[in-house]
């Protein structure tokens, strides 16, 4: 199994270093005003330090069922398990399904794949458009494996959006063999123009829908979810026991309070969007005006433009991009069996709008070099 890339050069890269690689929320943009006044609440009483359930602090689980019900997917308390990070929401759900067939698209993220081997999942995969995978790969892949992992939501690292059509298609094959659609939805809440309604609100007895507040609040506070049906909740439970007991008590607990307030979550996630579509178009007209050869496709939402430098190993070139000291991800990292590459992750979340040309001209040199 591969330690990510990621992980790697991120600890590898020194400050001079422009980094389109992690897929970093940008800090300047977290709540942290609101974050410090719920906090302030947790300490006031001492037993927010205490250990708690394990399936998550019964108000927060409350909190999330209510943000699915706001959109009309009908979901209870009891729906719900909180997990250390989505990260931790895969390994449990691979720990359940260990030794299974699984469909995964390609590319995929990299951090479910490696959860999936290590829990003896085997992986068929089906090639991934911009607009989702093919209906009848899908339906021929599902008819044998029972079992799918898709991010349909601004993909990692695609960055690809399911079409409705799509998403229709794949909750039918799902119903007409049974089995369960895992659906990985960490980036959804970050649409540039209209949120499309999840895979799982078609299916919600065949889905295992994960969320986390990484990408929208804090990834440090390390807190996703499961939503799935009630009794497949309680085996979850089972399984997250024996990892941690529960979830880190004082995030929950902010969460908690920072959610009491709906309207200035919805503010905040607003102007997010508002923030990362000026943030993609900024990257997307530097990346035409420097770095001319590279080929994509305009993103809808999330934090990544994926592309390809046709003829490019991009793997070779990340190497010599590191001597220019700027970083991207190469794509091969995405595939589960693919030592070539020509295509490219970009993040464009993080970086500062001042270093983006920079960053790309540095590419550049390193490509004509
Ligand atoms: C598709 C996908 N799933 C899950 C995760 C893990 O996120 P979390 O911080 O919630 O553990 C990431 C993180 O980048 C991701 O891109």
């Amino acid at each position: 199994m591969k330690r990510s890339f990621i992980r790697e050069i991120l600890e590898s890269i020194d400050s001079d270093t422009i980094s389109f690689a992690g897929g970093l929320p940008d800090e300047k943009l977290f709540p942290i005003e609101d974050l410090r006044k719920a906090s302030e609440k947790v300490f006031e009483n001492p037993q927010n330090l205490q250990y708690t359930v394990s399936n998550g602090i019964p108000s927060l689980r409350e909190k999330i069922a209510g943000l699915y019900n706001k959109e009309g997917f009908e979901t209870k308390a009891s729906n719900i398990l909180i997990t250390t990070g989505s990260q931790q929401g895969l390994f449990i759900i691979a720990k359940y399904f260990q030794n299974s067939k699984i469909i995964v698209e390609e590319p995929s993220y990299l951090g479910a794949v490696n959860v999936f081997r290590m829990n003896g999942l085997e992986m068929q995969s089906v090639p991934l458009a911009y607009d989702g995978i093919e209906s009848r790969q899908f339906e021929d892949g599902y008819s044998n494996t029972k079992l799918a992992y898709l991010i349909p939501d601004f993909q990692n690292p695609k960055g690809s959006l399911y079409s409705s059509e799509k998403r229709r298609e794949a909750a039918k094959s799902v119903l007409k063999h049974g089995g369960y659609l895992i659906e990985d939805a960490p980036y959804s809440e970050l649409y540039f123009d209209q949120k499309m309604p999840s895979i799982s609100s078609l299916i919600p007895d065949n889905s295992l829908h994960l969320g986390s507040f990484s990408k929208t609040l804090s990834p440090s506070l390390r807190i996703g979810w499961i939503r799935a049906n009630e009794e497949m909740i309680k085996r979850l439970t089972v399984i997250k026991e024996t990892i941690d007991l529960h979830s880190c008590g004082i995030s929950q607990y902010i969460l908690d309070h920072y959610l009491d307030d709906l309207n200035s979550y919805e503010t905040h996630l607003a102007a997010l969007r508002g923030a990362y579509k000026a943030k993609m178009h900024i990257f997307t007209k530097a990346l035409q005006e420097n770095l001319k050869e590279f080929q994509f496709e305009v993103p809808k939402g999330g934090m990544f433009v994926f592309g390809s430098l046709p003829g490019v190993d991009t793997f070779e070139l990340v190497q010599k991009c590191i001597k220019e000291k700027v970083v991207y991800v190469p794509a091969n990292q995405f595939y589960l069996d693919r030592p070539l590459s020509d295509e490219i992750r970009f993040n464009f979340t993080y970086t500062a709008q001042h270093e983006v040309e920079e960053g790309l001209q540095r590419i550049n040199k390193a490509l004509k070099a």
